[in-house]
């Protein structure tokens, strides 16, 4: 059995570390702000955003949703962004993605100030995060070196291979990865040989949204295996599939009509891995503490604690 790296009790140490730096904000009268924006109706997106928000309440983060409707258009969003850049109580201005098709996305993210980006999805950020100078970081990418970190895996000298190449998770985890003095392949669809190489992995991060899609035949024996997917299966059958059958979880899809599944296929990294994490329970819990991160050093900086 491979060891399983607990997203859950990573979260809730890294959010007991940052309860004092929250108690000194508030007691100078002014504790962290983030706002969230998330337009429309998207069920996935509704989750993550109240979990946010619910996570900002518990820790004592002032929070607030701003909720327009689908049809916004680029100019309305821009001027939601422009007007939360200018409030000194919002530290960290995230706006939820995927936004509508008539939105674009690049000039929101762009918008936003990047002393405010506590996604580290604006130019300025990536740049930094290149340079290797402090800003703040993608929050999935930096969840995932924190996983690896407090669960003493080695990253430097490790062979990783990152499968996916998005914005939000393949590249900036690449470079994190980079800067921990891993050696470095980022592959994709369109990689020859695309199990042949991520077999020669030490870490395997999986992040290109097919659920199961990396089966034994990726995982070198003895692999840390970091599981990024989050897909949301609603065909029995596939379920089945997925799961070999198995009464347990064939059970909790009849009891919601659908199961997440990740990038990885649950059995044979169970079989294969020396360490993984878990689809959910692993990289999930802490894209929201490293949110929560983001946004306290963020008022930190604009209050000149730090
Ligand atoms: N949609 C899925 N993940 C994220 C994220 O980390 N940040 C934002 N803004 N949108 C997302």
């Amino acid at each position: 059995m491979p060891r399983i790296l607990d997203g859950n009790r990573v979260r809730d140490e890294i959010k007991s570390e940052l309860k004092p730096r929250i108690a000194a904000l508030a007691a100078l009268g002014r504790p962290p702000g983030l706002a969230v924006v998330l337009v429309g109706h998207n069920p996935a997106s509704e989750i993550y955003v109240r979990n946010k928000i619910k996570t900002c309440h518990d820790l004592g983060i002032y929070s607030e949703s701003i909720k327009p409707p689908d049809s916004i258009s680029t100019e309305e969003l821009l001027a939601i962004v422009d007007e939360l850049n200018a409030r000194a109580d919002i530290d960290g201005i995230l706006v939820q993605l995927p936004l509508p098709k008539q939105v674009d996305s690049k000039r929101i993210l762009m918008a936003i100030s990047p002393s405010k980006d506590v996604d580290g999805f604006h130019p300025f950020n990536v740049g930094a995060l290149v340079a290797g100078l402090p800003a703040p970081r993608a929050c999935t990418p930096a969840g995932i070196i924190e996983l690896l970190k407090r669960n003493a895996i080695p990253i430097s000298g490790a062979r990783a291979v990152v499968v996916g190449r998005s914005d939000i998770v393949g590249k900036p985890v690449a470079m994190l990865l980079l800067h921990e003095h891993a050696t470095v392949t980022i592959c994709h669809s369109k990689t020859p040989d695309l199990a042949g190489v991520c077999r020669e992995a030490d870490i395997l991060v999986a992040a290109i949204g097919r659920a199961a899609m990396v089966t034994g035949e990726f995982i070198k024996f003895g692999a840390t295996v970091i599981d990024v997917g989050t897909n949301h299966i609603a065909d029995r059958e596939r379920v089945a599939r997925i799961f070999r059958n198995s009464p347990e979880r064939l059970a909790a899809f009849d009891k919601k009509g659908s199961l997440l599944v990740g990038d990885v296929d649950p059995i044979d990294v169970v079989e294969k891995a020396g360490a993984y994490s878990p689809v959910p329970g692993g990289v999930g819990p802490l894209t929201i503490a490293m949110l929560m991160v983001n946004t306290v050093a963020s008022a930190e900086r604009r209050t000149g604690i730090c």
